[in-house]
């Protein structure tokens, strides 16, 4: 998606947008220096740590580590995508987005298939309207609400209605029964002579023999999208009968797997709260939210899939799993947790509840209240604490066998954890636990983690020219670079280089090299850097970022650690620069070195080569300071 608009026109935006402006439009902000500042919209805070400049065009937060463009602001504060992002700022900078270089008949498609969405979406919205008035005019299904216990409030807020219980209600709220889009939208059940139900995205209906409502006699819970649009329906049933929840199927606005129950009332909850409260049922977020626990969204029906996790990082940095407490809820947050482990980082947090086993998050709350339900929460598991009960379950831990499984078992899920220092504390937690040395474990982790391709080892002092290496990630990498993460160079360097390329081009040939060679977790964004300002030696700090993040890298994870990259002026930030770059020098030269004495120093050439790196070496050493 993200490469469908022009790179050019992504720069011209951040050269014409102000970033003050944006995000003043949703944070009050004040001027303090050459920076502004306000209270942290990502975050709950009380004195001020958000910080936006406006001669980097960037924003960061001190408290959080919040950080990007005026697109990174719209797609994290309003929950937009990269595009909706770029669109939305284009339209108030009075810019026009370019039609991506499409073919016509690839045009034509999407097109099709907008105007599809389009249809879908106003039979949605449709229904809707016709379920919430049937709720207010039935008896049944109100007594039903009351009798859980549900206030009309809530249920008005999250647009609860009442499918009534006969073969074609719809029929009383749509011109034409037969339309194409009731059963594109999931609403209308067709089925065909041989009664096989036709699948809603089919081409034809034609076939159609009998029409009936998908809903019936049942408690309609819309299903909306970031934008608020109705794009499908969870329907519970009233009486005894099976199955207890139907859920919209597939179609071509209603995606399952990515789409959250709750996450478009629950924004805000979730940006004051800090975390998102991810329960299983619809009835739990709506029972959690008459209660004031307004940040809970729910998966619907299902595990919750990387693509769920992944956009609910969008709006927060950490993501609270409510599960029962029985097997198959620890089975479900196992489930969880292995879809977690590749996508957190160090900044992101996953967390377990599990509540009593008689309960779910509806019924405890009603029982025993918020306040007690958000003491539980307080009291989740983090996601390592689970991780290591899961890897010692049933495991005979004062046993060298029991130990020994327990390291086998822990190798493929370090080994999917990308991010560096949570994953170095992990190691070093385990170890503590398996009474072994860090360094040993480390070791074994190694060898037994699965095998993956190695990177290129950075051999010869000549090699360049990869212009576009793959995004460097997981398994023996990110461990092999957790060995070398207190001291990662580039780990000191690129937030310098990211607030201001401009330094890039005071960095000579030879220490481009060495930074393109710098092998480590961070290697494909550095190469990746070096093409764009190659192409494009004069672009922003505001442009690089999103090139990065286009590419497919996360900038934001080098920036998140480092302590105040909108403060540098650009004299020191040089300093600093040369500084890290001598040091890198002496580590590759030292590395090299070190390789031609396991080699033996037999070869002259190896004897030579060893001299003319001690000789450099000496130099770099005795170069005065600053
Ligand atoms: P539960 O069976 O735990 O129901 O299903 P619940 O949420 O506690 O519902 P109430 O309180 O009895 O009304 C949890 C979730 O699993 C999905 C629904 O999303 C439900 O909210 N589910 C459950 C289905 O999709 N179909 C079913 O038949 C049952
Ligand atoms: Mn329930």
């Amino acid at each position: 998606m993200q490469q469908r608009i022009p790179p050019g026109f992504i720069q011209d935006l951040l050269a014409r947008a102000d970033i003050v402006e944006v995000v003043g439009q949703y944070v009050e902000l004040k001027k303090t220096g050459t920076n502004y500042k306000g209270l942290c919209p990502f975050h709950g805070e009380k004195t001020p740590s958000f910080t936006v400049s406006a001669s980097k065009q960037f924003y960061h937060c001190f408290g959080c580590g919040a950080h990007g463009t005026a697109i990174g602001f719209l797609m994290e504060h309003a929950g937009m995508g990269f595009v909706d992002a770029v669109k939305e700022l284009a339209r108030r900078y009075g810019m026009t987005v370019p039609e991506p270089d499409l073919d016509p008949q690839q045009l034509r498609q999407i097109q099709q298939q907008r105007s599809l969405q389009a249809t879908l979406v106003d039979a949605l919205q449709t229904a809707d309207g016709f379920y919430q008035h049937r709720l207010r005019h039935s008896e049944r299904a109100k007594n039903y609400l009351i009798a859980r216990g549900l206030q009309g409030q809530v249920a008005k807020k999250f647009g609860l209605g009442y499918a009534p219980d006969d073969w074609q209600p719809l029929a009383g709220a749509f011109a034409n029964y037969n339309a194409d889009a009731l059963v594109q939208s999931g609403l209308v059940v067709a089925r065909d002579a041989a009664g096989d139900t036709l699948d809603p995205q089919a081409e034809s209906f034609a076939s159609a023999q009998r029409r009936y409502d998908r809903l019936r006699d049942r408690i309609t819970f819309p299903i909306r999208n970031l934008r608020g649009e109705v794009i499908g329906f969870g329907g519970r049933i009233i009486d005894q009968s099976e199955p207890k929840y139907l859920n919209s199927p597939e179609t071509a606005v209603f995606h399952k797997g990515e789409e959250l129950y709750g996450l478009f009332e629950a924004r805000s909850a979730i940006s004051r709260a800090g975390y998102a409260l991810v329960v299983e049922g619809y009835m739990d977020v709506v029972a959690l939210a008459q209660f004031g626990v307004e940040q809970a969204v729910a998966t619907l029906g299902t595990a919750c899939t990387a693509q769920q996790l992944q956009k609910l990082f969008r709006h927060t940095g950490q993501v609270v799993f409510s599960f029962d407490g029985d097997t198959a809820g620890r089975r479900a947050a196992r489930r969880a947790m292995e879809q977690a482990l590749p996508l957190l980082s160090d900044t992101r947090v996953v967390k377990f509840l599990f509540l009593p086993a008689e309960h779910d998050p509806d019924s405890y709350v009603r029982e025993k209240g918020a306040e007690a339900f958000e003491r539980e929460i307080g009291r989740a598991q983090p996601l390592s604490e689970f991780l290591f009960s899961s890897l010692f379950d049933g495991v005979a831990m004062t046993t060298a066998e029991g130990r020994a499984q327990a390291i086998h078992e822990a190798g493929p899920l370090l080994s999917q954890i990308t991010a560096p220092a949570l994953l170095g504390q992990l190691v070093a937690d385990l170890a503590r636990r398996l009474e072994m040395p860090a360094t040993e474990l480390r070791e074994v982790l190694r060898l037994s983690s699965p095998s993956r391709k190695p990177s290129a080892p950075a051999e010869s002092f000549g090699m360049r020219g990869m212009k576009t290496a793959p995004r460097v990630r997981g398994g023996r990498e990110a461990l092999r670079a957790f060995a070398a993460v207190p001291k990662d160079p580039l780990r000191q360097l690129l937030p310098l280089l990211l607030s201001q390329p401009e330094l890039w081009w005071s960095i000579n040939p030879a220490q481009h090299a060495l930074l393109s060679l710098e092998p480590g977790p961070l290697q494909g964004l550095v190469l990746t850097l070096e093409s764009i300002l190659e192409d494009q030696p004069e672009l922003s700090a505001a442009a690089l970022w999103e090139a990065l993040r286009a590419a497919g890298h996360a900038p934001e994870e080098v920036l998140a650690e480092s302590p105040d990259p909108l403060e540098l002026d650009e004299a020191a930030a040089k300093q600093d620069l040369l500084a890290i770059l001598s040091r890198l020098e002496r580590a590759t030269l030292k590395r090299r070195q070190d390789e031609l004495v396991a080699g033996g120093l037999v070869a002259d050439a190896d004897r030579t080569e060893y001299r003319s790196l001690a000789l450099r070496l000496k130099e770099i050493d005795q170069a005065p300071r600053g």
